[in-house]
């Protein structure tokens, strides 16, 4: 379904500027042409809602497509690229958040937080490559961290960066297989998409009195009982909900 939603911006936007290209002479230009076409497709990807990591994806891909094609590199290079790729936005395709990394400033409000509450147990859902999860075990040896990622490679980096610390485990699964009564904090960056869902589990599954902390974005229809405002590059809020 996602996959038919991205083709259905690449593709009238590749045959609409085809179209043009048959009228306006412009429009043979190379550069006219895959601009106007990955223009189009954002214009797609705007009128279908589709979440905003799909305007680059949109911008880049038929230019990226010509640029491969121009550069005539051997065929494994093409495996090469698309395993990789793969390997990192593994579940992206089928509308899992795609990778981003929190800052260092948000690692740090995370364990104040988990100071504040006395947390002994903690897990981030979706832990990338433990931009959080690792800083939080290092700082604070009494707390148990869980990092649940789903996507290969950034869990195996979580894994990596995690090995000599005894209250870290990376689990390369599905953060809903997790059991949420177990931690007094959790922390979560994922996207506006995800958190209907997630915030569904959390108010059913945490334990009354814990705390589940969002980067980005905030619950539905739950009211945070405070906002953080962190001064880092993404200028991130921190929204803190406190279980009933
Ligand atoms: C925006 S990144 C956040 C990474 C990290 N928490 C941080 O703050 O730097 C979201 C991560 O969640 C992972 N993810 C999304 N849905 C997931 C799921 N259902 N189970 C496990 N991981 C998931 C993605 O693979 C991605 O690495």
């Amino acid at each position: 379904m996602i996959l038919l939603r991205a083709l259905a911006c690449q593709m009238p936007a590749l045959l609409l500027t085809v179209g043009l290209a048959y009228w306006l002479p412009i429009f043979h230009h190379p550069i006219v042409f895959l601009f106007s076409q990955s223009g189009l497709a954002v214009g797609g990807s705007l009128l279908l809602r589709q979440p905003t990591w799909w305007i680059p994806i949109h911008l880049l891909f038929l230019p990226s497509v010509f640029v491969f094609f121009t550069l005539a590199l051997p065929a494994w290079w093409y495996l090469f690229i698309v395993v990789t790729l793969t390997l990192i936005f593994w579940g992206t395709i089928r509308g899992d958040v795609p990778l981003f990394l929190s800052s260092s400033e948000v690692a740090q409000a995370v364990i104040t937080l988990l100071q504040q509450e006395h947390a002994l147990t903690f897990a981030d859902l979706g832990a990338g490559v433990g931009s959080v999860a690792i800083p939080v075990a290092k700082n604070l040896p009494e707390t148990q961290v869980e990092a649940w990622e789903r996507a290969p490679f950034p869990w195996l980096i979580s894994a990596w960066r995690g090995r000599g610390l005894l209250n870290y485990t990376a689990s390369r699964r599905n953060f809903f297989a997790a059991d949420f009564a177990k931690y007094d904090v959790i922390f979560a960056f994922l996207s506006p998409l995800a958190m209907p869902d997630v915030s569904e589990k959390i108010k059913r599954k945490m334990r009354s009195g814990t705390l589940f902390i969002s980067s980005s974005f905030p619950a539905p229809d739950w009211q945070p009982e405070s906002i953080l405002r962190m001064n880092d590059r993404r200028k991130t809020v921190l929204y803190c909900y406190r279980i009933d």
